[in-house]
Formats: structure tokens, sequence, C-alpha cells
């Protein structure tokens, strides 16, 4: 059932360009200048009334949600805000009729999401989910669902889930874009074409993983590092934080690249690992003197950046990974996958059991 891989996670990191592809079936026009998201029942009239978005959910769902802000702001200008569902009913949100709610949840069962749902739907506002899970609770409630197809997640830790909720965060982004007219034909064209090569980009990228699992070796003689970046890269570093914390229990810290020297630049020290994501163009110059700034106190830096940048990266840090060109706005759905293998190879360094970490449970049903 492992299809020949030692584990679960393995197996579904390895899943993800087949994840992604049929994420994108059926909803990409053949000359790639249009989405049709049947799902949604929503009118052009009732898309051009939407005010504002909440994306509501849990741990990495909600990680997914953080680069989903991004993507709809950018594409649709609407304003977007992303919360934890444990937080988001607690301090009264301005939830109104021409609020869409979206709910993004693997499982579709999480307790503080559906609570989030239920609560959005009793304000009035429409309600989107994203979920893994066909006729899950959060599906049957939701006015309108995408579903991913990433296919059953059966490790704790979630990889192909995470990256096929950003394919629906890139198909609803362009589809209220194409509604309201914030972008062009050329432009949405630009995109997908840029959508469809992330399955083989993938592919390329874990024929590297050797590379991943030596730099995990070393990773593991510590018991404490950072996750830095600017943007989305800040988005996908704390995803990358929390995959590691849950698999390897070494603890991790996500930072905003420019808040480090705010206080927590305190912590690092001779040696302390750093993983510096330098994916977006127009936040590189930034983030490579925040990486000088913890260099300067000791630390060794991963750089993980785009092929087209490594040389310069590659002058600043240690140690350089490199994942394929692509737009900026779609970094994540390949800077994450390096973050992915590494918790995977440190968990196993460490003997951990991969599959079923410490005190975790898949489906967290409780509040
Ligand atoms: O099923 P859900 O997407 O609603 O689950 C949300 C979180 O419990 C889940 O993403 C959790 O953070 C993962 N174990 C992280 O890998």
């Amino acid at each position: 059932e492992k299809a020949g891989f030692d584990h679960f996670m393995l197996k579904e990191i390895h899943e993800q360009p087949k994840a992604y592809r049929d994420t994108m079936m059926g909803r990409i026009s053949e000359d790639g200048k249009s989405i049709t998201l049947k799902e949604i029942g929503m009118t052009a009239e009732q898309i051009r009334g939407i005010q504002k978005v909440h994306i509501v959910a849990c741990g990495t769902a909600y990680h997914a949600g953080l680069v989903g802000k991004t993507i709809i702001e950018q594409l649709a200008r609407i304003p977007v805000e992303t919360d934890v569902a444990s937080e988001y009913r607690y301090r009264n949100p301005i939830i109104t009729e021409d609020t869409l709610v979206i709910v993004v949840s693997q499982s579709g069962e999480t307790a503080d999401t559906l609570a989030a749902l239920r609560e959005a739907k009793r304000n009035g506002a429409r309600v989107m989910a994203i979920t893994n899970v066909v006729g899950s609770s959060v599906a049957r409630e939701a006015d309108d669902v995408i579903t991913t197809w990433a296919g059953p997640e059966i490790a704790v830790a979630s990889t192909k889930a995470y990256t096929s909720q950003l394919i629906a965060f890139y198909l609803v982004g362009l589809y209220f874009a194409q509604t309201l007219g914030t972008r062009d034909e050329q432009y949405i064209g630009e995109v997908t074409t840029a959508l469809l090569q992330l399955p083989e980009q993938v592919e390329a990228l874990l024929e590297q993983a050797p590379v991943l699992k030596l730099i995990a070796d070393s990773i593991v003689k510590h018991n404490s590092l950072f996750f830095i970046g600017r943007g989305l890269d800040f988005a996908v570093a704390q995803e990358g934080s929390l995959k590691l914390k849950e698999i390897s229990y070494i603890h991790s810290e996500a930072y905003a690249a420019g808040e480090l020297k705010h206080g927590t630049l305190a912590l690092v020290e001779d040696g302390t690992p750093v993983i510096a994501l330098v994916t977006q163009e127009e936040l590189a110059e930034k983030t490579l003197s925040n990486i000088k700034e913890v260099k300067a106190r000791g630390a060794h830096v991963l750089g993980v950046t785009n092929h087209s940048n490594h040389e310069e990266v590659a002058k600043s840090v240690d140690e350089v990974f490199s994942i394929p060109n692509t737009l900026a706005l779609l970094t994540p759905a390949l800077s994450v996958v390096p973050l992915q293998l590494l918790s995977y190879y440190a968990s196993l360094a460490l003997g951990h059991d991969v599959d079923k970490p410490r005190n975790l449970a898949k489906s967290v049903t409780v509040e």
C-alpha cells in the first residue's frame, strides 16, 4: 500500500505531481486562457458583490490560506484576511452578507474549521470550502466546494494536501480575476502556462532528494533553528517550520526576515541553523541583507532560492538549494517541496515514527 516507499509521507510527497495535475484537470481551458470552476455556483454578479474574503483554517491548511491571501489579493484585488479557525470566532469578526468565507480543510472534519463555517453562515456570508474529502462535513455544509484531487492522505504530516490547496487557490484567484476583469486573457494564459509546468518541475525537484538528506543529517545535531523569508517566502517558511517540528521534534521558528532584528536575533549564536527562503525577486536584496545579519552572529545558513538567483544567493550562504524558475506567485508550490523532504529526512535520521508523530492525530475533531 506504500507503493514501494518506506513511509506514507514519502509516497505522498512523490504523489504531488499527480495531485497538481488532477486538481487542475478540466479546470483550465485547452488554450489556457480561461478557468472553469463548475463547482462555484456564484453568478458573476455575486462575485462582483464580494467586498472581502476571510480564509479560515488550521495548521497546514492555514498556511495554505496565508498563500491564498496573496493569490486572491494579487489576482482579484479583493481584500483578504486569513485566520486560524480556533481564533476566528472569538475575535468577533466582521462577517457581512458580502463577505466570502473560504474554509480550507484536507479532512473536512476539523472541529474548529467546521465551527467557523457555521458561524460564517449564521452571519449570512457565503461559504466556499477547499477540501480533499468529497462528502465530508465541511463539503456538505459549504455553499461552494472546490475539491482538491490529492487522493487519500494517510501520513499525519500534510504534504500533497497542502500543495493541492495552493493549486485550488490559484484556480479560484484566476477565476475571480477573469470574472472581475482585474486580469486580461493574456495574463491568465501566462499563469496557466506556468501552472501546467509545475508537475514536471516538482518531479525535477524530487530527484534532488539525496542532497536534502545530507543537509537534514547535519540539522538534526541541533535542537533549535530558524526559517526566515519575506512575503510568500515567509508563508512557506511557516509551513516548513511546522513540518519539521511535527515529525522531527526539533524546535524551530519561522520569522519574517525583516522582523528578526526586533528581538529574536538574540537567539542566533554560533552554529545556529537558519533556513532562508529567497525566491521572491523583488524582495531578494532585502532578505540577503537579513542573511548577513544572522551570518554575522555565526549562523549556518541554507539558502533556498530559484535557479536564476542561485549564483547571487550562493555568495551569501553556506549551502544553497535551488528550485526551478517559475512566476513569483507560484513559487510556494515548488519551494515547500525541499522543506517537506528536509523534515522527512530529519525525522528518519532521528528514528522517529514519521507517519505517526507523537501526540498528534490525522483529524482533529475537538476544539
Ligand atoms: O484536515 P485539516 O486540513 O482541517 O487539518 C488541519 C490540521 O490539523 C493539519 O493541517 C495539521 O496541521 C497537519 N498535521 C500538519 O501537517
